[in-house]
């Protein structure tokens, strides 16, 4: 046969690796940098499993997230954009935040239930929770939910245990708010929660979805964003104390148990050849925390900054059969997951602009990535300042840099906040696969090539820009001490007396 039409290529490969639509499963750690992972070159940190994920799937070395800091980072891998236009800037929700990811905006899952999946999220939510659960995940297509809504430092945290048999959890957290709750869908289950049960709690809740829905043959997308490993780190006696890296490494090596879990569920329900892992992390690590703060290996600064450490995360794609052993340079980001799970799952696109593109072609075959350009945005984006840096190919252009409180204490005199913000006319020029760690701007005097580089990028900027429409900021909706969650809602005084 000398002509085969493309659509009858793509059911031959559908039916060849997958009687069903696949199963997904997003893991996504938290504060968790470039090089933390022992598959990404740290040497006293324990993640077996998913060095066993790396080594059997795809490792990325050019992955993307969209923000330097938790929320809006969330709210593009959710939505496929950029979180200028879903409105979810500046900074980082709180437990009182009036505002959250918008209901119209459509997630992932909201993009798979047509398709009848089953979906779940566990672990740290962090779009909102707004009055009466407003933005929680079951309002936002995820069936069930376990889980701190916001980040686990959000509560005073003094008299908590992170370590048994009673270490008491490092620092102070947020003073002055009510303790850190526990909820299951929309109810409070524990306030405060229990740091030692909490990774088995998740464990828990995440095998018995994966069983439920593989005895009822339905196709299932589990969304496990884990506490691990920001700050205060904690672990329970599984992992405790395992680990040469101290409690940064042991609240890591809780993480790896529980993907240990659902690997071990995934084979013995036979649904591991059907199923694609994706593991990535929010943001660079939060280097003001030194040892208990995690590392961006060779990339320059961390969280709360627009350098590559910011934003340039370890990544792993699994699924045994279909996603051939591997590492990959093609330049991928976040933002890509939402039509990736579409196409694969054969579900419809949301109809509004999306800053995504499908990397199937990467996945399964090691092709290019349709991704030519990746934008940074501060913490605070505005349309004043607009775009902080542009990558295009191998190419990076900063327009400004800034250091970051986040940032702080490396030796790096770029990194802390006392770097104020420069703006660099022509750009800051880095050429990323020789240099990944930008120490090397280049020179552009003498060099016509690179002053095209600029040009081009200048180019793609303006177009970019010009698309953009800022979604109305939901995080400037401001607090209200009101809507923290509260398990005794009559109680007084509060905050204090939301303890149940
Ligand atoms: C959501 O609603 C807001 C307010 O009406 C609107 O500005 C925004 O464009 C909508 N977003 C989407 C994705 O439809
Ligand atoms: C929240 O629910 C309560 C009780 O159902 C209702 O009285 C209140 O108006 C609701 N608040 C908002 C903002 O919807
Ligand atoms: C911690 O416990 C001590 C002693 O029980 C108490 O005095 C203090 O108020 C508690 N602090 C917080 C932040 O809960
Ligand atoms: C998954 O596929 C591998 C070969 O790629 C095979 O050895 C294994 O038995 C399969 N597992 C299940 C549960 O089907």
């Amino acid at each position: 046969m000398d002509y085969i039409p493309l659509s009858f290529v793509s059911i031959l490969f559908f039916c060849a690796c997958s009687a069903s639509p696949p199963n997904f499963i997003l893991l996504f750690a938290d504060d968790l940098g470039f090089g933390d992972l022992g598959c990404y070159g740290h040497p006293t940190s324990l993640t077996p499993n998913l060095d066993r994920l790396a080594a059997a799937g795809l490792r990325f070395t050019d992955f993307y997230c969209t923000s330097p800091v938790c929320t809006p980072s969330r709210a593009s891998l959710l939505t496929g954009r950029y979180q200028t236009r879903s409105g979810v800037y500046p900074g980082v929700l709180y437990p009182g935040s009036i505002g959250g990811l918008p209901l119209n905006e459509t997630t992932i899952a909201e993009v798979l239930k047509p398709q009848g999946y089953a979906t779940a999220a566990v672990g740290k939510w962090h779009l909102g929770v707004g009055a009466n659960g407003t933005y929680l995940p079951t309002r936002q297509g995820f069936d069930e939910y376990l889980g701190i809504p916001y980040s686990h430092d959000m509560g005073p945290c003094r008299n908590l245990t992170c370590f048994p048999p009673d270490v008491k959890c490092f620092g102070l957290c947020d003073v002055g708010t009510v303790t850190v709750p526990l909820m299951k869908n929309d109810a409070i289950i524990q306030q405060p929660v229990n740091f030692l049960d909490l990774e088995k709690a998740y464990s828990d809740f995440a095998t018995s979805f994966i069983i439920t829905s593989a005895t009822k043959k339905q196709p299932f997308f589990l969304y496990y964003p884990s506490h691990h490993t920001h700050y205060p780190q904690y672990a329970g006696p599984e992992a405790a104390g395992r680990t040469l890296r101290g409690p940064f490494g042991d609240s890591l090596f809780e993480f790896d148990n529980t993907i240990g879990n659902l690997l071990e569920t995934l084979e013995k329900t036979q649904i591991i050849n059907n199923t694609l892992i994706f593991f990535t992390s929010d943001n660079g690590p939060e280097l003001m925390r030194m040892s208990r703060g995690g590392n961006a290996g060779l990339l320059k600064c961390g969280k709360g900054t627009t350098y590559e450490g910011g934003m340039r995360e370890p990544a792993i794609a699994f699924w045994p059969g279909t996603i051939q052993p591997g590492v990959t340079h093609e330049m991928a980001s976040t933002l890509d997951i939402l039509p990736t799970f579409a196409s694969l799952a054969g579900a419809k696109l949301p109809t509004v602009m999306l800053d995504g593109v499908d990397m199937t072609e990467i996945l399964t075959n090691q092709g290019k990535s349709k991704r030519e350009t990746m934008m940074f945005y501060p913490t605070d984006p505005s349309e004043m300042y607009g775009l902080f840096a542009l990558r295009m190919g191998k190419y990076k252009a900063h327009f400004y840099t800034r250091g970051a409180t986040h940032s702080g204490t490396t030796p790096d005199q770029d990194c802390p906040v006392f770097a104020v913000l420069k703006a660099h006319d022509p750009p800051l020029l880095f050429d990323l696969e020789a240099d990944p760690s930008e120490h090397y701007p280049l020179t552009l005097f003498g060099r016509p090539d690179l002053q095209e580089v600029v040009d081009k990028i200048m180019k793609e900027k303006e177009k970019f820009e010009a698309t953009m429409v800022f979604g109305r900021s939901e995080i400037s909706k401001g607090t209200d001490p009101n809507l923290e969650p509260c398990c005794n809602p009559q109680c007084s005084p509060k905050p204090r007396c939301c303890q149940c």
